[in-house]
């Protein structure tokens, strides 16, 4: 049977246009833009504005996705769309991508493992390349949290760190040495509560009441600290992994894309493991977390501003709900 290998063919991003800054959150709760610089980095975020959808916000990211790859949307042959905040309950929100696209009747999947989705669905992409079946997929990183956000004091531990956007990979057939490597996935759904939106819930009947809305269980709850300590433990664990697989030294490494949770996490992550600055791109100071969505962001960031270029070994290091980490490893 032939195998191939796979590889990213081109990145594509887009964030809505309106502008929150910490400052505007101040007004609506107790918080400081000095706080949440402090604890986070977060400067400002994106939010939609009414209308616009994680599908809408998909779409744009593909179609820049595909003019960089050079590949046309009939070309497409699958869709992989990962996120937490669905636009509508069911259907999965893919479907309305490959709707607005015209990418014909491809399989659309939807996944859900949150900040770690796009290393989900890119191992995915890369199994099924590697496989012959698909040839060229589309691994999307959509987020609509703005309208999901207990946007009071009661939810300001959450509600300051959360931002909308949406990035995308066509991942094709590779034709040289520049391909996915490895890819490293794991979960544990022990303390999955401990980052979670309990309502509304099909396990209730009803889904959802008045009395949990009034509970807030509606809202995103993180127990912050616990989270913080599993992420600053995992991300390096899981990016020693891919080093090992793949028998690389830190200088072997030319640039880590870290999901951006929080930028003090990534840079302890950097300091655990003793990676220079240079080789870490943030850019949470300007869109916040965008959970699914920040690596394919951020990587897009990274190679628009030439900090990766073709060749070059990078590699992405996820850590979130569920909980669930995950790496993957790529000559770009
Ligand atoms: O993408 C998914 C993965 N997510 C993460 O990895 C996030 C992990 N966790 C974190 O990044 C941090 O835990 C946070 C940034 C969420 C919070 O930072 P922290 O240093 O753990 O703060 P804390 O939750 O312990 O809160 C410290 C204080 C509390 O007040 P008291 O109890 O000390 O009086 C909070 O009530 O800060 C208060 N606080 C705030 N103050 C101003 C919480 N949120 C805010 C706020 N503004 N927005």
């Amino acid at each position: 049977m032939t195998t191939y290998r796979s590889r990213i063919l081109g990145v594509g991003a887009y964030v809505p246009p309106r502008v929150v800054t910490n400052h505007d959150l101040s007004k609506v709760m107790e918080t400081t833009h000095e706080w949440i610089v402090e604890r986070s980095g977060i400067e400002e975020r994106r939010w939609v504005d009414p209308g616009e959808g994680g599908a809408e916000m998909a779409a744009k990211a593909c179609t820049e996705a595909l003019e960089k790859a050079g590949v046309a949307a009939k070309d497409v042959d699958m869709l992989i769309y990962a996120t937490l905040s669905p636009d509508v309950t069911f259907p999965g929100t893919g479907v309305f991508v490959q709707r607005l696209l015209k990418l014909g009747e491809i399989p659309c999947y939807d996944i859900r493992q949150q900040c770690t989705g796009f290393i989900y669905g890119l191992a995915m992409a890369d199994a099924f390349i590697r496989t012959g079946q698909y040839k060229n997929i589309l691994v999307i990183g959509s987020e609509v949290h703005s309208t999901g956000l207990d946007v009071s004091t009661r939810g300001r531990d959450v509600t300051v760190l959360f931002g909308d956007g949406a990035g995308a990979a066509l991942v094709g057939r590779a034709t040289d040495e520049n391909m996915i490597l490895s890819t490293h996935l794991h979960a544990d759904g022990t303390e999955a509560e401990i980052l979670w939106t309990e309502s509304p819930a099909s396990r209730n009947h009803p889904r959802i009441t008045a009395e949990d809305m009034e509970a807030a269980k509606h809202y995103p709850h993180m127990v912050g600290k616990k989270v913080f300590k599993q992420a600053v433990t995992r991300m390096p664990m899981v990016l020693m992994e891919g080093m090992v697989t793949n028998g690389l030294k830190l200088d072997d490494i030319d640039m880590v894309i870290p999901h951006q949770a929080n930028l003090r996490i990534n840079q302890m992550v950097a300091k655990l493991i003793g990676l220079p600055e240079a080789k870490m791109h943030n850019n949470i100071q300007k869109y916040g977390n965008t959970t699914a969505a920040s690596i394919p962001i951020c990587l897009h960031e990274a190679i628009e501003l030439g900090k990766i270029e073709r060749g070059d070994t990078v590699a992405l290091i996820a850590f979130g709900a569920g909980l669930t980490w995950a790496s993957a490893f790529l000559r770009y």
